[in-house]
């Protein structure tokens, strides 16, 4: 697969370089340090999230290290895209132990190797907080899938709540350096601005993740 993220240009190169370099330092420990939460809670959004895909094509952005490889349904043909070549090779492990024949692309989401209508659905969890320019990528998601397809996204997003927003936006420079997720952003809305009509959104954690239902219109 074509297009690696070198050839993002523009006021996009620099920030993503930041980003990719920032997710290739964690490729060692990444899976360990969610471990816990893994198990507590994520496990469980991760199969609603796949449960609501349906079969074709799909794209699933922002890959990582594979942990949702072992929910790609089965009838669904996924190929899956990150920025980070060492997750991007985690991910490839997973996928020969799973069995799982998804095809694996290193690329950056603002800037998608695919052509238009190339999609029936696409999926991301935990990406659009680290995407330098989140609307840039939601829209080159909603240009690679086909009219009426679906988008399912599972998301940490800023909180409505006064002080806590405050302190997540007061904190967001810290975390970005530390993790490359940004924790202060409405990705709801994003999605919206991206041009998706949103269908629906659950919440979990008290408002702090997100699962949401977007589709492409048919015009
Ligand atoms: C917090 S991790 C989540 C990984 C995985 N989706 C999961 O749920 O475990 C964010 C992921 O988004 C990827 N990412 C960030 N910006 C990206 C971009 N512009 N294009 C593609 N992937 C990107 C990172 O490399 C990283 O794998």
């Amino acid at each position: 697969m074509g297009n690696s993220p070198e050839t993002t240009q523009g006021q996009h190169w620099r920030p993503t370089k930041l980003t990719q370099r920032r997710y290739n330092r964690q490729a060692a420990l990444y899976d360990l340090q969610g471990a816990l939460l893994e198990r507590l809670a994520i496990g469980r959004w991760r199969r609603i999230l796949w449960s609501k895909v349906e079969a074709g094509r799909v794209l699933e952005v922002g890959v990582g290290t594979g942990t949702n490889v072992a929910y790609h349904p089965s009838d669904a043909a996924v190929v899956a895209i990150d920025l980070s070549p060492k997750l991007l090779a985690r991910a490839a492990n997973k996928a020969r132990k799973n069995g799982k024949p998804v095809e694996l692309g290193l690329m950056d989401a603002q800037r998608l190797a695919f052509p238009d209508n190339a999609f029936d659905s696409a999926a991301a969890t935990f990406v659009f907080c680290s995407v330098p320019d989140p609307i840039a990528g939601l829209r080159e998601v909603r240009r690679v899938l086909k009219p009426g397809g679906r988008l399912i996204l599972l998301e940490h997003v800023r909180l409505g709540n006064r002080l806590l927003g405050w302190l997540m936006d007061l904190l967001n420079p810290l975390m970005v350096r530390v993790s490359g997720a940004n924790i202060n952003r409405d990705t709801v809305a994003n999605v919206e601005k991206a041009g998706f009509q949103v269908l629906a959104v659950d919440s979990f954690f008290g408002g702090l993740v997100k699962l949401v239902e977007a589709r492409k219109g048919t015009q």
